[in-house]
Formats: structure tokens, C-alpha cells, sequence
């Protein structure tokens, strides 16, 4: 047996720690799109929204992984704390390069020592989403006064993949066909559910 209980209970931590995190996210996300929108921000507010669909669809993997190990998945939804849009996509980069660069390499290495392959699975899949958001949530802070327009993003319904880039084929991260990515656009702040 490749695995030790001990791993096992670690990688279980930190399934649980990821889902937790990838809740919260979306909560949060879901909050920064309402805000955005408010500022007349709407690509921003598009963006966030569909980042948040990628934190859920990253957060309903780790459950599943969860529940295989006979754990029942537990997040701590905390109330977000919402500032300008400009301080939210700052708080929003930083969390996704954070994830990036410390949290999942970390959960990844400790999966692998465990011989947990669906978890190294599932936490690599979400790492890799992560590093595009960060690089999303960049831009638009970089040149925010041109973030006042309609927008369209599409998101991968199996790694959260988010993009605006409607030529593409597959998804760059899982080849998931781009037909089937989620589509989300900018719809009037009356239509948003308050
Ligand atoms: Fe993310
Ligand atoms: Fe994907």
C-alpha cells in the first residue's frame, strides 16, 4: 500500500482546507460582482461572476474527493468584506496568487506522498484555473477605466478555465471542447439577483 493513514488524514485536511478556501472565493466573488456593477464596472462585474462559477466548480471537485475518502465536506462561509472595485480585484489577485504559488503547490506535493492521485488531481486542476484568474483579475486592475463596457466570458465546466477569448477550440488546461464552456455576459444591475 502506497499511502499512509497518517497522509491520508493530511490530504483529507487539506481537501477540506481547498474547499473551504474555493467557498468562501465564490462567495466573495459573487459579492465583488455586485459592487463592480454598482461602479458601472460591468466587464469587471461579468468577470467576477464567472470566476465565481469556476470556485464552485473547483469547490463541487474537492467535495467529491472528500466524500470518496468518507469525510463529509465542511466550509465556513464567512460575510465578505466588500471594498471599491479597484481594492477587490487587488484583495481577488492576491488570493489567486496565493493559491497559485503556495497553497495548492503545498496540497499537491503532500497528495502525491500520500498516493492520493484523485486529490493530487483535483487540486492540480484547480492550481492551474487559479494562475489564469490571477492573470485576469490583473489586467483588469491594470487598465480598469476600460473595464466600464458590455463583456462576455466563457468558463470550463470541468477546471474553471476562464476566458474572453472566443476562438478557441479546447480548453488549454483539461481539453474540454469550447462548445461546452458556460457563458456568461453583462446583463442590466435590475437583473441581478440582490
Ligand atoms: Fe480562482
Ligand atoms: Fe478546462
Amino acid at each position: 500500500m502506497s499511502s499512509s493513514a497518517a497522509g491520508i488524514s493530511q490530504t483529507l485536511k487539506n481537501l477540506q482546507a481547498a474547499f473551504e478556501g474555493e467557498s468562501n472565493a465564490a462567495a466573495r466573488y459573487t459579492a465583488f460582482a455586485k459592487k463592480a456593477e454598482d461602479e458601472g464596472y460591468s466587464r469587471v462585474s461579468v468577470l467576477f461572476r464567472a470566476t465565481a462559477r469556476a470556485e464552485q466548480i473547483h469547490a463541487a471537485h474537492h467535495a467529491k474527493v472528500i466524500t470518496k475518502l468518507g469525510a463529509t465536506p465542511e466550509a465556513k462561509i464567512s460575510e465578505p468584506v466588500i471594498g471599491t472595485t479597484a481594492e477587490n480585484l487587488a484583495v481577488a489577485k492576491n488570493g489567486e496568487e496565493y493559491e497559485r504559488d503556495v497553497m495548492y503547490p503545498e496540497f499537491i506535493r503532500e497528495a502525491e506522498a500520500s498516493g492520493e492521485a484523485s486529490a493530487v488531481r483535483t487540486f492540480r486542476m484547480a492550481s492551474a484555473a487559479e494562475a489564469v484568474h490571477a492573470d485576469l483579475y490583473g489586467a483588469a486592475l491594470a487598465n480598469l477605466e476600460a473595464q466600464r463596457m458590455a463583456a462576455i466570458f466563457y468558463v470550463c465546466p470541468l477546471c474553471g478555465e476562464v476566458t474572453d477569448d472566443d476562438t478557441m477550440k479546447t480548453c488549454p488546461i483539461c481539453n474540454v471542447p469550447f462548445e461546452k464552456f458556460e457563458v456568461f455576459r453583462w446583463i442590466p444591475s435590475c437583473q441581478l439577483n440582490r
